[in-house]
């Protein structure tokens, strides 16, 4: 922990690569033991930011601590207390799922005496006990996933940092992904995860939203909707949304209009005043009787809302 009691902390920390700065005066800090979700569109700079946490790349400046070590100072202090699985893959292919574990064991230097006893509590955390002797290369994606946090927890680390471990995984695998992060949690582990999916976001403890290199909010999902509420959003049932969408779109006091299955999706300024003349425009321009009704503010709708702000914070 760092002397104010953060698992990590982030200040004024940039990263330029010639004359392109990544990551631009950035600045959070991180509890310990929280679920922490780094937000943001490809390109941003989330990964430049996570290999600078664990000691990968060094900042161009500004400050980073984590588990009390300065990054820039002490690199390979950080490395023996973070656990990291990359973006990209890490994991040999052509070995089996022990083999690569015994591989990792190795490379954290686990003294051989505890290798075979942590590998087998690995297994077990991660539930594959029935693919030990299996290629890795033949596992499906949302396995190899499990497998890379496996290998990335063998060394029992206080913090670890989880590049889009999800992507392209299927809802199931995702889900007892997610699982393993909630028995991290448990553990008292913190997690810094990187994902596009707003299910995921909702899971986190606290968001950190990152647009062009800059933070633009955070906070906990339910503080986020409401402080970076886009409006109030209106679902509305009429016929063949996909034409009154742009009927819908000119209405005053509308922000936004979309096709969400069956239905209009309506981003309003003051929904209690835009109702009334929504329903009568819809109905001039002919698409019938419109239903409407209020929706509950989504992560989805503070990330669409703040990705076209300028940046503030
Ligand atoms: N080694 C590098 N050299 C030059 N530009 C880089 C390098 N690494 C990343 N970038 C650029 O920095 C920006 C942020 O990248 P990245 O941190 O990977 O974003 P994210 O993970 O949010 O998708 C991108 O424009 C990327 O092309
Ligand atoms: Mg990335």
């Amino acid at each position: 922990m760092t002397a104010d009691g953060y698992a990590i902390e982030v200040d004024q920390l940039v990263k330029r690569f010639g004359a392109f700065t990544a990551v631009d005066h950035i600045s959070f800090a991180v509890q310990p033991g929280a679920v922490f979700g780094f937000l943001g569109p490809n390109g941003c700079g989330k990964s430049t930011t996570i290999r600078m946490l664990c000691g990968l790349l060094m900042p161009t400046s500004g400050t980073a601590r984590v588990a009390g070590l300065d990054v820039a100072r002490d690199p390979e202090g950080v490395k023996r207390q973070i656990g990291y699985m990359s973006q990209r893959f890490s994991l040999y292919q052509d070995l089996t799922v022990r083999e690569n574990l015994e591989f990792y064991a190795g490379v954290y230097g686990i003294a051989r005496s505890r290798r075979a006893s942590r590998i087998s509590e690995i297994i077990e955390r991660t539930d594959m006990a029935g693919e030990t002797e299996t290629l890795t290369g033949a596992l499906s994606v949302g396995v190899r996933q499990r497998l890379a946090l496996g290998a990335a927890l063998l060394h029992s680390p206080g913090i670890v940092f989880l590049d889009e471990p999800t992507s392209g995984v299927d809802p199931i695998s995702r889900r007892r992904f997610w699982s393993l992060i909630g028995e991290l949690r448990a553990d008292g582990v913190t997690t810094l995860v990187t994902t596009h999916y707003m299910d995921e976001a909702e899971r986190c403890s606290d968001i950190v939203m990152m647009r062009a290199g800059r933070v633009v909010a955070r906070g906990a999902p339910d503080e986020l909707k409401r402080v970076h509420s886009p409006g109030l959003v209106l679902s509305v049932r009429c016929e063949r949304p996909q034409d009154a969408q742009h009927v819908a779109a000119k209405v005053p006091g509308v922000r936004a209009a979309s096709v969400r299955g069956h239905r209009l999706h309506v981003v309003t300024d003051e929904a209690a005043e835009v109702a009334p003349s929504l329903a009568e425009e819809l109905k001039a321009h002919g698409f019938g009787s419109a239903q409407i009704e209020p929706m509950p503010v989504t992560l989805d709708d503070v990330f669409v809302h703040l990705a076209r702000r300028e940046p503030d914070i």
